[in-house]
């Protein structure tokens, strides 16, 4: 309630009048220091005393936009600061420009944010993206003289790279077939997630359908195993009582947010708590840099994510499911509200949902703003009013999650896939992975999408079977056509979080015969399948005696990421996430890593002592590193062991005593670059 009160305050206003504020205060009958306390902890929100600037200009600085010049734009001696400066001068106005975190249109990179108060009736705020200086300086100088600035650039029209592009497109549905399709979808991407737009079917919910009828065939309802039952037991439960979440675990679906936890796992276990009031979240706040996959699904396919929250709620008993959007998305969230509203009209969200007399209704919850909010428990918190810090855990969300009821917390794209998998089996889904045509033991499970930017011919949003190589999604003609720009230099394959890895990565020479059997056969306890794939990776990729493994034969799957850092023991874990960001040629390696560095820093919720100091004594180490280099002074011998050390310990502790993922990570992109890419910091 504070929350959102707060954001649509803000949204009117632009900032948080005093006036409101009390009003508030008053209105919900809360102290103010509760208003203040929440207020104060989410970057989208602005105190009145902070005097907001009549016209603001925020230029991402982040990943792919720090890529494309965004350090320039904002330079305070040379950039578009001097200007807003001159604007405020002779306007009497106060234009401001400064730097914001990733604005998730990475692939027009550098984006572009702009606000002018009071804003017009109907106008969010402008978002500009891949523009010039000149552009930009004419949308301050427009804005600050009281002209209509150049049309901005909405997500609706455009079209980003897709699989559609390339020969994948499927037909939208036909908008006439049936009266509750009055909505035609914008262009399809050619994705199998789009299950409608492929089968040419209008998007009455069906999925949700299927499981009513099933509920309204038993002649008993179905209830959650008993809690002591385990194993092949619980197994056979599912099966036979909940057929249509056993196809979660049939379709093997990992989570597509980041930390890849089955998805079939989750809902089973909410399904197991008591009910009623249990919920489902949708996190859509998609804050990693590099990353906008969810920004499509969103904005192209909202019923789809609606229709998996739902059927997440119906499955699992939940009371109300919430879809938690970062407020960037005004675009996303508006379409996922007109999506609900269908939905409703149609019967299929809200009360009694297809006369099953079971009720699920869905609302969306526009995000305070900040990255730490899409950390599973500090969205829940912020949903919660509180600030957005990240919770100790156990206790698991699964039990105790929003309202302290058992909650399933589950991405856009993963929710977006449970339509399909209910509809076609999971079967369907699992078979969609990469597979080796010359021996069928060879393979991998799922599709899944991937947001690619930075130097690739075509970045966009890409559906690929998991397994598909880096190399075939960089330069595949179905894909990305290719890198530019120079040879590849290095990648990084989980937004700012896995650093950068280069285009060869070296293997510890100790890598024998005998460790390569051990790697194998600790793999093969877990899961035959991956065992076999490793085995042949080895086999073909990395031969007896070779000296480095060629990333761009390394296949997408987060699972076989994890089995390789376990085998080759890199110096630093390599990741893999939704976001990939590619670097060719000559790309300032030091520079790059210190502005993901910087990102770690600005985002920290400042809970943990050892993140919040050791973040910015990360900054230092890598500022001070490239000081020392520009002047012609770059740190040598024993000064650059010591910053080995610094880096190496700092990174011990933040992964042992950070609460979340964020302290975790933030150290990886300095050990990158002191594992590989040290040259960087002797000479440009
Ligand atoms: S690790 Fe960092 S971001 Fe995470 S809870 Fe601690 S201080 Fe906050
Ligand atoms: S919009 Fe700039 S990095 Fe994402």
């Amino acid at each position: 309630m504070i929350v959102q009160r707060l954001r649509s305050i803000q949204n009117e206003f632009g900032f948080l009048p005093d006036k409101e504020l009390k009003e508030l205060a008053r209105e919900i009958d809360v102290p103010m220091y509760r208003l203040e306390e929440v207020s104060s902890f989410f970057p989208g929100f602005r105190l009145e005393r902070t005097d907001p600037p009549e016209v603001e200009m925020k230029v991402c600085r982040d990943l792919t936009c720090h890529l494309r010049g965004s350090a320039a734009l904002l330079n305070e001696k040379t950039g578009l600061p001097v200007l807003a400066a001159e604007l405020s001068e002779r306007t009497g106005k106060s234009v401001c420009v400064e730097g914001v975190s990733c604005l998730g249109r990475c692939d027009r990179a550098p984006a572009v944010w702009v606000e002018k108060r009071p804003m017009p009736k109907h106008v969010h705020a402008w978002v500009y993206c891949n523009r010039s200086g000149k552009d930009l300086e004419e949308v301050l100088t427009a804005l600050a003289e009281d002209r209509d600035p150049p049309a901005p650039d909405p997500d609706a029209e455009y079209q980003p790279h897709t699989n559609a592009n390339r020969g994948y497109a499927t037909t939208p549905p036909d908008p006439k077939k049936k009266e509750h399709d009055e909505h035609p979808p914008l262009p399809a991407a050619g994705w199998s997630l789009d299950v409608y737009g492929r089968q040419k079917w209008p998007r009455d919910y069906r999925a949700v359908k299927r499981f009513t009828d099933y509920l309204s065939k038993l002649i008993r309802p179905i209830v959650p195993p008993p809690r002591e039952m385990g194993g092949k037991d619980l197994e056979t439960y599912v099966q036979r009582f909940h057929p249509l979440l056993w196809e979660l675990k049939t379709a093997n679906l990992l989570g597509m947010g980041g930390a890849g936890a089955p998805t079939y796992q989750k809902w089973l276990d909410v399904w197991r708590e008591q009910g009623p009031e249990k919920y489902v979240v949708c996190n859509g706040d998609e804050s990693e840099p590099g990353t906008f996959k969810d920004r499509e699904i969103l904005l192209r396919m909202p019923h789809l994510v609606v229709e998996g929250v739902i059927l997440a709620g119906l499955m699992t008993g939940g009371a109300a499911g919430y879809i938690f959007v970062r407020h960037e998305y005004h675009e996303q969230i508006h379409a996922l509200r007109e999506e609900i509203e269908r939905a409703k009209e149609m019967g299929a969200c809200g009360d009694n949902i297809f006369g099953s007399g079971r009720d699920f209704p869905v609302e969306v919850f526009e995000s305070p703003g900040g990255y730490i909010c899409g950390e599973q428990s500090a969205l829940i918190e912020a949903m919660e009013d509180r600030r957005g810090q990240p919770r100790n855990r156990p206790p698991e969300l699964t039990t105790n999650g929003l309202r302290d009821r058992p909650t399933v917390v589950n991405n856009v794209e993963t929710l977006a896939w449970a339509p399909g998998i209910v509809l076609f089996g999971g079967d369907k889904y699992e078979m969609g992975g990469w597979r080796l045509a010359a021996d069928p033991k060879i393979k991998f499970g799922g599709r899944r999408l991937f947001s690619v930017s930075g130097d690739v011919a075509r970045p966009g949003v890409y559906e690929v079977a998991v397994g598909l190589t880096l190399g075939e999604l960089f330069t595949g003609d179905k894909y990305c056509g290719g890198i530019t720009g120079g040879p590849l230099l290095a990648v990084a394959a989980s937004g700012p979080s896995g650093g950068l890895l280069p285009a060869k990565i070296p293997v510890d020479p100790k890598f024998d015969e005998k460790k390569r059997a051990d790697a194998v056969a600790k793999i093969r306890e877990r899961s035959n399948q991956d065992a076999d794939f490793m085995e042949w990776f080895l086999r073909t990729y990395l031969p007896m005696g070779a000296k480095e493994l060629d990333l761009l034969k390394v296949p997408l799957d987060l699972t076989f990421f994890r089995h390789l850092n376990g085998a080759l023991r890199f110096p630093v874990e390599a990741m893999l996430g939704a976001a990939i960001t590619v670097y060719a040629g000559k790309v300032d390696m030091l520079d790059q890593a210190v502005n993901y560095t910087e990102f770690y820093r600005n985002e920290s919720c400042g809970k943990c002592v050892p993140c919040r100091l050791g973040s910015q004594k990360l900054v230092q180490i890598g500022q001070d590193l490239m000081k020392r280099r520009d002047s012609g002074n770059p740190v040598s011998g024993a000064e650059a062991d010591g910053v080995k050390k610094d880096v190496k310990e700092i990174t011990k502790t933040l992964q042992l005593t950070s609460i979340c993922g964020l302290g975790y990570v933030a150290p990886i992109p300095l050990a990158t670059i002191i594992a590989y890419f040290m040259d960087s910091t002797q000479k440009k």
